[in-house]
């Protein structure tokens, strides 16, 4: 082993930064053996140094400053692990501008300040690692920048919020209600401090658009993605899809449309064939599926949030960081699609995203009515002129009086009739709730 010390600072030492303490703590040793240097937690900043936490901290090394580690001339390699993107991004950019290693969990920061904290460390000499920003502990990053660097990826889909699929997992099988099940997800330290991030689906499309950057090479934002959450999603749609032969699942899709040069990043709760590898990947655990042209498919699948899937995932670009700083191996770049077209000496093609209208799909429609006669025939007019081609009813009693639940399932649509469609069924006065709408996910693994 060489003399050298590697020195790390953890700004943030909650659910993640704990977990991260603990491990590198438990394991050092062996690191140490395994990269041949020592390694000293030397510092971490935290909000408020007199909360009781599950780690012993050495007195003198907790600060309540995380710019103070970022601009801490000793230190080698800045961890921000405390969320948002405020002091976070101003954190991230003072460790970058010194010429740091940051690694960092905060695929909102990423998703939001990406292009700008890339630059930021090409600029200052620094690097950015984040491969704890998806999938907790599956290395996803790694796979899509290194493993599958030979390919072009059509289609890539998955399960990427343990919180939601936890969620999910447990009102399918248990029967146990939402405000409960969220509690436990948060006690158990897999939601975000703002859980409204994850159940309404931005967490996961924060994640999508890394993907796709590291897919694609492009940065795209929420504002240019279909993004709902689960909070519609009730036990009896849970029921109802099941009775279908459907898993209901929360989902990124990121499609690329190679010959019209397009990108398509979507989220949305997706009724999965229960055959499907994706529909039985239950609770806190993650899955992906990557169509690569020269690999097919791979799937990925392991723990996607929680404090030691998430420190497993930071404690691997610590090690990156290490080789770097000590032998100077980097990790692959990302190819973006300018630094692809140089290679190539062809013209820079600029990326499309798709208009999101033209997203095809089967769908799933959910609608209270009037049990009254001639409604269902109402219900079918509407869709018959929207040229929407129903595929399945269900009819069963609804929970008010001498009212109906209609579970409709369509043939392949898009998403422009699918939504006139909607409009049209909730100005009819036999609709008497808003009707909820699912897409039906056939993808072939
Ligand atoms: P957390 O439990 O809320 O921990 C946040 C930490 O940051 C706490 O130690 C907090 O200090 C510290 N902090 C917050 N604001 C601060 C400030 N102004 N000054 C100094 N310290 C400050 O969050 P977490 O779950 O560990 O998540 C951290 C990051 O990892 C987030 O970006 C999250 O999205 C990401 N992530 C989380 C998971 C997961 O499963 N939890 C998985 C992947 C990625 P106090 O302890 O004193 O309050
Ligand atoms: N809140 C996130 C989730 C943490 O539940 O997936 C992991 O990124």
């Amino acid at each position: 082993m060489s003399s050298r010390t590697i020195r790390i600072g953890l700004c943030g030492l909650g659910t993640v930064g704990q977990g991260v303490w603990k491990h590198l703590s438990a394991n050092r040793s062996a690191l140490e053996a395994r990269l041949g240097v020592r390694i000293d937690l030397a510092k971490a900043a935290v909000r408020d140094p007199r909360k009781v936490r599950a780690v012993t901290v050495p007195a003198g090394k907790l600060v309540a400053d995380p710019l103070s580690i970022a601009t801490d001339p000793t230190i080698d390699i800045v961890c921000e692990l405390m969320g948002g993107t405020g002091l976070a991004k101003d954190v991230t950019l003072a460790a970058l501008h010194a010429g740091k290693i940051v690694v960092s969990a905060n695929k909102a920061l990423l998703c939001e300040h990406g292009a700008a904290l890339f630059a930021a460390a090409r600029k200052g000499g620094g690097r950015f690692f984040f491969e704890a920003s998806v999938a907790g502990g599956i290395p996803i990053i790694k796979a899509l920048r290194e493993g599958l660097v030979a390919n072009r990826f059509k289609l890539i889909y998955g399960i990427l919020n343990g919180t939601c699929n936890y969620i999910l997992t447990r009102m399918a099988s248990e029967g146990a209600g939402y405000p409960q099940i969220l509690a436990d997800a948060k006690r158990l330290g897999y939601a975000e401090a703002d859980e409204s991030l994850d159940v309404e689906g931005w967490d996961t499309a924060h994640k999508a658009s890394i993907l796709a950057y590291l897919a694609h090479g492009v940065w795209v934002k929420t504002p240019h993605m279909i993004v709902d959450g689960i909070t519609q999603i009730t036990q009896a749609d849970l029921k109802y899809a099941a009775t279908l032969g459907y898993g209901i699942k929360l989902l990124a899709v990121i499609t690329r449309d190679f010959e019209r040069n397009e990108l398509f990043v979507r989220v949305h709760p997706t009724l999965v064939p229960k055959d499907r590898v994706l529909a039985n990947v239950n609770g806190v655990f993650n899955g992906i599926a990557v169509m690569g042209d020269v690999v097919g498919t791979t799937t990925y699948i392991g723990r996607g949030a929680g404090q030691d899937a998430t420190a497993s995932a930071v404690i691997s670009d610590i090690a990156d960081a290490i080789v770097l700083l000590t032998t100077g191996r980097d990790i692959t770049p990302v190819a973006t699609t300018a630094g692809v077209a140089e290679l190539l000496s062809v013209p820079v093609q600029p990326l499309r995203l798709s208009p999101l209208e033209r997203i095809r799909s089967r769908y799933y429609v959910r609608t209270t009515v009037k049990d009254r006669p001639g409604v269902l025939a109402q219900i079918a007019t509407v869709m018959a002129r929207n040229g929407v081609s129903i595929e399945s009813v269900i009819q069963t009693t609804a929970e008010r009086p001498e009212a109906a639940s209609l579970i409709l399932t369509t043939h392949e649509s898009d998403e422009k009739a699918m939504r006139a469609t909607l409009n049209a069924l909730g100005r009819l006065k036999s609709v008497v709730e808003k009707p909820l709408l699912l897409r039906i996910g056939d993808f072939s693994e």
